[in-house]
């Protein structure tokens, strides 16, 4: 059985004809857009900075952040093929937006592999880490390492908790063991490689109290 749902493309593709694609990636279509850029702007993001959207999906926050980065800035990667290009399709050329991105900065890899030319400044991930084991985030942190400036930011969510399975707003459980996961901060910490330094931001006003990570590449 795969880790997680977005593993199996063919359900991904069937998902996105049936449901669209802005609910497979978990709905809250505006709010959850605007949190991210809002967010990663009181963090100092400016609109010149090159940014990497890990796990992009179907540009939820792809689509004002493209609107808000001078044209070119933002980057994006995923494990799907048919959500980066429905988000493509539906959220950017169809705003009149294909000018500020080019469709070579969005890239389909099941590894994290970086393939950009760029030293990026800022990244992030939401949603991603909730749906996968933390050997997955070691992985990324790994590959995403030589991608980053020094002392550049990138910002993870995850749901807190440990042992037993939780209740979270909105009917979502979260498990130990399996999707949707949580963690303890401790075992965010540990599967940190000792190249990147951890901070914990906590709370995000994330609807459904999903916490923030900060990952700091040394
Ligand atoms: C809940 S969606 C969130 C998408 C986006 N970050 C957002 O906020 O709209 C989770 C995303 O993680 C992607 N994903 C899952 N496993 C992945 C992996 N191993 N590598 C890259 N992306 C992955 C899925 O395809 C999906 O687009």
């Amino acid at each position: 059985m795969p880790i997680n749902r977005y593993v199996d493309e063919d359900v991904t593709r069937r998902r996105i004809e049936t449901e669209g694609h802005r609910s497979v990636v978990g709905g809250l279509w505006d709010v959850m857009g605007t949190l991210q850029r809002d967010f990663l702007i009181s963090r100092g993001l400016q609109p010149g900075h090159d940014l990497l959207d890990i796990g992009c999906g179907s540009l939820r926050a792809g689509r004002p952040l493209v609107a808000w980065l001078e044209p070119s800035r933002y980057h994006g990667v995923d494990i799907s093929a048919s959500l980066i290009e429905a988000g493509y399709t539906n959220e950017i050329v169809a705003a009149g937006f294909a000018d500020r991105l080019p469709r070579e900065n969005l890239f389909v890899t099941s590894d994290f592999e970086i393939p950009f030319d760029i030293s990026f400044d800022a990244a992030i991930a939401t949603s991603v880490f909730t749906h996968l084991t933390l050997d997955y985030l070691t992985r990324c942190l790994e590959r995403l390492h030589p991608a980053m400036k020094p002392e550049g930011r990138f910002y993870a969510t995850f749901f807190e908790g440990e042992g037993i399975s939780l209740n979270r707003p909105d009917g979502v459980v979260t498990h130990p063991d399996r999707d949707p996961f949580h963690f303890s901060q401790a075992q965010i910490r540990a599967a940190t490689p000792g190249n990147w330094a951890f901070e914990w931001i906590g709370d995000w006003d994330h609807p459904r109290d999903q916490k923030m990570a900060c990952f700091i590449r040394r």
